[in-house]
């Protein structure tokens, strides 16, 4: 069987992470870029990484490189590049310097690898998802962001925390952008099938919901940059039903027009929101839609126009992205 070529654009924390989680589950080969000035970076942490493969028991070929010719019929590629944030910055505070990052990697990318699935992690996430899907003119359901599996994880890891009990047996759903006003939704989330609500008191659930919104940042004060284990993780969840066509329902940045209400009857001008969506060897396959109340479907419209906001601001700094 031919094994998956995964290349990961960005050799820095999330980058690097991902590569390692990657190679961890041996999901295939796996080449990690950087621009040229960082090309010993992407081939030290490469052939570090190829270096586990005999204690961690993997087969995956590593290798780092600055020349997109190494990355040639990748068959997903996940977009690290561009700078993190520093304590008391947002992410939206990225967007000047990460919208020129993204745009040209993105094209590099479709050129390089015109039938890839392509999985953006750079912030604003859903402006630079929208950058990356303009600037290669892939079709839609084969560009994703990554947010929502680490944002989930978060307020997994929360409740448990909170209950003493397994992360596994917590279920959740988070919609929504990956903003501090990302959607948490209690009433989706159970606890080996038991409703949260019968568990958890409402001022401890508001308040797990609070940390998962905000989980970002209470890291990004901790170590003065950027979170990069669990994110790289949700970003491999993604890689991982994709390269094994697992149909997995997994909450992405998925680009939503009819679907959530989000540009109904406006073909060609959605936008990439987090949404529950099933990913399999295409990319994204399917949305998966639910039915708000009035309060969660607020929340919801809230974050989406955070979105819009963020692209428009995208469509000014580039009109050939509009
Ligand atoms: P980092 O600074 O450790 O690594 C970024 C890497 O990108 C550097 O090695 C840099 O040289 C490289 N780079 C810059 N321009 C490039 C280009 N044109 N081509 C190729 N590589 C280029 O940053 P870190 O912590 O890895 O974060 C990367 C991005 O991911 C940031 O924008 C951060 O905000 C975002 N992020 C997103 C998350 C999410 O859930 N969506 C979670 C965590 C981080
Ligand atoms: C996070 O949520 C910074 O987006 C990144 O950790």
């Amino acid at each position: 069987m031919r094994r998956a070529k995964i290349s990961i654009i960005g050799a820095g924390n999330v980058g690097s992470t991902c590569a390692h989680w990657a190679a961890a589950k041996e999901l295939g080969d796996i080449v990690l870029l950087d621009i040229p000035d960082r090309a010993g970076v992407a081939k030290g942490k490469a052939l570090d990484l190829a270096c586990c493969g005999p204690i961690e028991e993997f087969d995956s070929k590593v290798i780092g490189t600055s020349d997109y010719a190494d990355t040639a019929g990748s068959d997903v590629v996940v977009v690290t590049a561009g700078i993190p944030r520093k304590p008391g910055m947002s992410r939206d505070d990225l967007i000047a310097t990460n919208v020129k990052i993204v745009k040209d990697v993105a094209e590099q990318v479709a050129r390089h690898s015109p039938n890839a699935v392509m999985i953006v992690v750079s912030n604003p996430l859903d402006a630079m998802v929208y950058t990356a899907w303009k600037a290669s003119k892939f079709p839609t359901n084969r560009i994703l962001g990554q947010a929502g599996c680490l944002d989930v994880a978060r307020f997994r890891t929360f409740i448990a925390l909170e209950l003493g009990c397994s992360v596994e047996d917590i279920q959740a759903l988070l919609l929504g952008g990956h903003g501090d006003d990302m959607v948490p939704l209690a009433r989706f989330t159970s606890v080996h099938g038991i409703p949260l609500d019968m568990l958890l008191s409402q001022s401890k659930i508001d308040a797990c919901t609070q940390r998962a919104k905000v989980g970002g940042g209470e890291i990004v004060q901790l170590m003065g940059t950027s979170a990069y284990f669990a994110p790289a993780s949700g970003t491999i969840q993604m890689v991982e039903a994709i390269v094994k066509d697992k149909k997995r329902i997994l909450p992405c940045a998925a680009y939503c027009e009819d679907a959530f209400g989000v540009a109904p009857g406006r073909t060609g001008a959605g936008y990439f929101i987090g949404v529950p969506c099933v990913l399999g060897s295409s990319g994204m396959e399917r949305v998966v839609e639910i039915k708000f109340n009035d309060g969660e479907r607020k929340l919801f419209d809230e974050s989406v126009q955070h979105v819009k906001d963020l692209v428009d601001v995208v469509r000014k700094t580039f009109p050939e992205l509009a």
